[in-house]
């Protein structure tokens, strides 16, 4: 008797939490201390029905989604910093807080010296190789053979492709990676979502890329390959293969996909070049020669910067020159014909 009193009260309880449960908002992903790559992180929250009229999520104190739910699951993307970011997700239902939750999350970035390691208590959390079922119900997790288009540098046409009916019937990863593509300048095989030309879904970690990113560019970038290789200087980040420090390989808001305008991309890691001193060395123009916010005389079109008289690459002349220059003379002349 006593023991179906207690099996009986135990069965309340159970029910009792189970309602509890189903009736608030929880956190699908991401877990705390992550470190991330790029600077989206994709969130997803459960939303039982009104369980919710609002969510918010704030990045550094800073508002960065606000939400109406109208699903079950609430999922959206949040833009990160460099470094250690605060990211706050709220719940509220008439007005009163119903849920709260605050993650660090790292982003790693190969231009600030400070956040080019990922710190002690941050780790790579491995969506794809977890339990992923619940997002199941709604997503399609596993790639298809249309998630690796071919894509040739040579005969591409973005324009032919960027339709977004299109994308969504061919794409797996479309439907909750969409943002990656967002910035204005996409990388080809990104705007065509040929994810699999560089994730490979066989790989451990499951569509971990080959390491160093000269492994994957020029598989496709052979023209490139032969090209720099066969050169006398190659720039120190490109001989050892990283090809990510200064393109992103998906998009960005720089053209090349470049995560930084030319000069502030150049001037990142050569501080002491922005001057322009070291183009006319000790001589009567102390303000040092222009690198930018002037127009290119040679690149038409284009602004005068690091990149008008270096190549970023390689090159066969002295000091990595963008010009078949043998000396400064001869450099000089290529843009100032009077002199
Ligand atoms: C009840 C259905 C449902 C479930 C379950 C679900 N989602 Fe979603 N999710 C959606 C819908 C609908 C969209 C909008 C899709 C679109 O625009 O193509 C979406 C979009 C997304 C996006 C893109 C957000 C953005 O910034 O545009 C991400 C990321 C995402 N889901 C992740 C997840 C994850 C992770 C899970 C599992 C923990 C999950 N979803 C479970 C319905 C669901
Ligand atoms: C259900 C939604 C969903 C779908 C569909 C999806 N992803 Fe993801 N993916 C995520 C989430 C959430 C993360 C966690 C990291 C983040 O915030 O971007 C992630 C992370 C990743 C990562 C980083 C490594 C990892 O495992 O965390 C890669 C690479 C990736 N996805 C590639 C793909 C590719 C390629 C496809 C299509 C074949 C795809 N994803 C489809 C939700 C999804
Ligand atoms: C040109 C090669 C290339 C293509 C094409 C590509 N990626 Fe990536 N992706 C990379 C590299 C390189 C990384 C960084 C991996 C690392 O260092 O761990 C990466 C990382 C990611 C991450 C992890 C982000 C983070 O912050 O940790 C996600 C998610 C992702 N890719 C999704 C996609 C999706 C979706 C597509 C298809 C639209 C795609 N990628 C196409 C090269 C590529
Ligand atoms: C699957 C083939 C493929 C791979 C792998 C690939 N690319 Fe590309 N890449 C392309 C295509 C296609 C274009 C578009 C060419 C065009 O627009 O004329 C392109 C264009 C570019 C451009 C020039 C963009 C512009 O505006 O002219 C850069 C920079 C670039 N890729 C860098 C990279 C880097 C870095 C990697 C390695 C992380 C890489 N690519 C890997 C196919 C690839
Ligand atoms: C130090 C930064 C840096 C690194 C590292 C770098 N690039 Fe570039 N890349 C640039 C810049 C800057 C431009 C644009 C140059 C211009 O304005 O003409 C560019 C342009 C390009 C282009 C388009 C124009 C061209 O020259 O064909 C491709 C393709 C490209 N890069 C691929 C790569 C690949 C592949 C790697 C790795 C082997 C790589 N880049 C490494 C800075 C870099
Ligand atoms: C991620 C850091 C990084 C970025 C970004 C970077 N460089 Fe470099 N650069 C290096 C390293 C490392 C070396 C080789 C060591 C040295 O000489 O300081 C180097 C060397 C050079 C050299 C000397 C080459 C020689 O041996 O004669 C020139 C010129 C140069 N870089 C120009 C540029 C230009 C132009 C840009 C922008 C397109 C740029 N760098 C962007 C790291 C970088
Ligand atoms: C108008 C042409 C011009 C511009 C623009 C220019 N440079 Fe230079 N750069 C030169 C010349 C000429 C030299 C060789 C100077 C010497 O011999 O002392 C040089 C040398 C260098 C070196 C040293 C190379 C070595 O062999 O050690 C680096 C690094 C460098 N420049 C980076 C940059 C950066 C970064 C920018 C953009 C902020 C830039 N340059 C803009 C012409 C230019
Ligand atoms: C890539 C093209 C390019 C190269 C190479 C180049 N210059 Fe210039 N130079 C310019 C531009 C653009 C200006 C700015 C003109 C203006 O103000 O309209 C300029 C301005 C100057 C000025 C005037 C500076 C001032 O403050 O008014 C001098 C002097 C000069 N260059 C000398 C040189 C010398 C010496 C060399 C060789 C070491 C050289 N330039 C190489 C493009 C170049």
């Amino acid at each position: 008797m006593r023991l179906k009193i207690l099996s009986g009260v135990v069965l309340i309880l159970f029910i009792i939490i189970r309602i509890a449960e189903a009736d608030t908002v929880t956190l699908q992903y991401p877990p705390d201390n992550v470190a991330m790559e790029f600077d989206l992180l994709n969130i997803s929250l459960e939303v039982p029905k009104d369980s919710a009229d609002l969510i918010k999520a704030k990045v550094n104190d800073k508002e960065s989604a606000s939400i109406v739910p109208d699903n079950k699951y609430e999922c959206f993307s949040v833009l990160l910093s460099p470094g250690i970011n605060r990211v706050e997700i709220t719940a509220s239902k008439k007005g009163t807080q119903v849920f709260n939750v605050t993650l660090n999350v790292f982003r790693r970035s190969d231009l600030a010296r400070e956040f080019i390691k990922i710190p002690a208590g941050f780790k790579k959390d491995y969506f794809h190789m977890g339990d992923n079922s619940r997002c199941a119900e709604c997503h399609i997790l596993e790639p298809r053979e249309t998630d690796r288009k071919p894509v040739n540098p040579a005969s591409f046409i973005a324009e032919a492709f960027d339709k977004e009916a299109v994308i969504r019937a061919t794409s797996t990863c479309y439907s909750c990676h969409n943002k990656i593509a967002a910035s204005p300048y996409v990388h080809g095989p990104v705007a065509v979502w040929s994810c699999l030309s560089c994730h490979d879904d066989k790989s451990d970690p499951k569509y971990s890329v080959k390491k160093p990113d000269t492994e994957v560019c020029y598989g496709c970038h052979i023209e490139q390959k032969t090209d720099w290789q066969s050169k006398k200087v190659i720039h120190g980040p490109v001989t050892l293969g990283k090809c990510t420090i200064c393109h992103s390989p998906h998009s960005s808001n720089y053209p090349f996909n470049l995560y930084k305008a030319t000069w502030d991309l150049c001037v990142n890691c050569h501080a002491d070049r922005g001057s322009g001193t070291h183009v006319l060395g000790n001589s009567f123009f102390p303000g040092g020669h222009p690198t930018r916010d002037k127009p290119d005389p040679v690149r038409t079109g284009k602004e005068l910067s690091c990149a008008s008289c270096h190549n970023p690459h390689a090159s066969d002349y002295p000091h990595m020159w963008a010009f078949e220059a043998r000396d400064m003379f001869e450099l000089c002349r290529k843009c100032h014909t009077d002199k």
